[in-house]
């Protein structure tokens, strides 16, 4: 099963070293992009394959009004979220699942778990459903967008499995249909490591 070598990186997943290049950098992006965003009241949160819930636990650190939700498809990643984060909703699911959700979110993160997916247009038909009308998307992915970042991230696969990194233009066909690309963060912190896209998305329509 595809969730399989998730569940191996779940308990090492904190201490590997992409965390300090990619993965933190992402997240410190992403708290300061919800910072610009928040409100008073209370604000529901969905983090699309949460992992072991890093992200979790910094929002929730940085911002007291927010009910977070995470999902994802590995036992494992969130049996280290749970214990991170007790007072957040855990759901295992595959994202292809999405449909039995039926709640609706201000606010949508999804970092570095997208490329796994294997019809992510559904899936953003399905976001599209489950953002509030006035609610953003922060989707943020090593982006295959250039010959070194492809070779670069050829290696990466070895370690999680099928994977599909896309580039900027693949990208921007993949929302067009249901969200307007309202920002692009470029996250290189090193020359060797290829490049983080994070996209601030809203509906297409608003
Ligand atoms: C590279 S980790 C990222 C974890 C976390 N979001 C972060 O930024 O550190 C990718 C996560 O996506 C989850 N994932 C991949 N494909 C999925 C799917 N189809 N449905 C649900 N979760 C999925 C994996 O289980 C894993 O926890």
């Amino acid at each position: 099963m595809k969730s399989d070598i998730w569940n191996f990186w779940a308990n090492k997943y904190d201490k590997l070293w992409v965390q300090k290049y990619s993965l933190k950098p992402t997240r410190n992006y992403i708290l300061s992009a919800v910072s610009n965003i928040a409100r008073d009241d209370n604000m529901k949160v969905l983090d699309l394959g949460c992992g072991p819930g890093e992200l979790i636990r910094e929002l929730e650190n940085n911002f007291d009004n927010l009910h977070v939700t995470g999902i994802d498809f590995s036992e494992g990643m969130l049996e280290v979220s749970r214990r991170k984060n007790p007072e957040a909703e855990h759901i295992k699911m595959d994202v292809a699942e999405l449909y039995k959700l039926r709640d609706k979110f201000d606010v949508i993160v999804c970092t570095h778990s997208l490329p796994y997916y294997k019809h992510p247009e559904n899936v953003m038909k399905e976001l599209n459903r489950l953002l509030k009308d006035n609610g953003k998307i922060f989707i943020g992915f090593a982006s295959g967008n250039n010959y070194y970042d492809k070779f670069a991230l050829s290696f990466v696969k070895l370690t999680t499995g099928p994977a599909n990194y896309p580039s900027h233009e693949k990208f921007k066909q993949l929302v067009h249909d249901y969200f307007q690309i309202e920002n692009l963060k470029i996250i290189k912190e090193k020359l060797y490591m290829p490049r983080i896209a994070v996209y601030t998305l809203k509906k297409a329509s608003i």
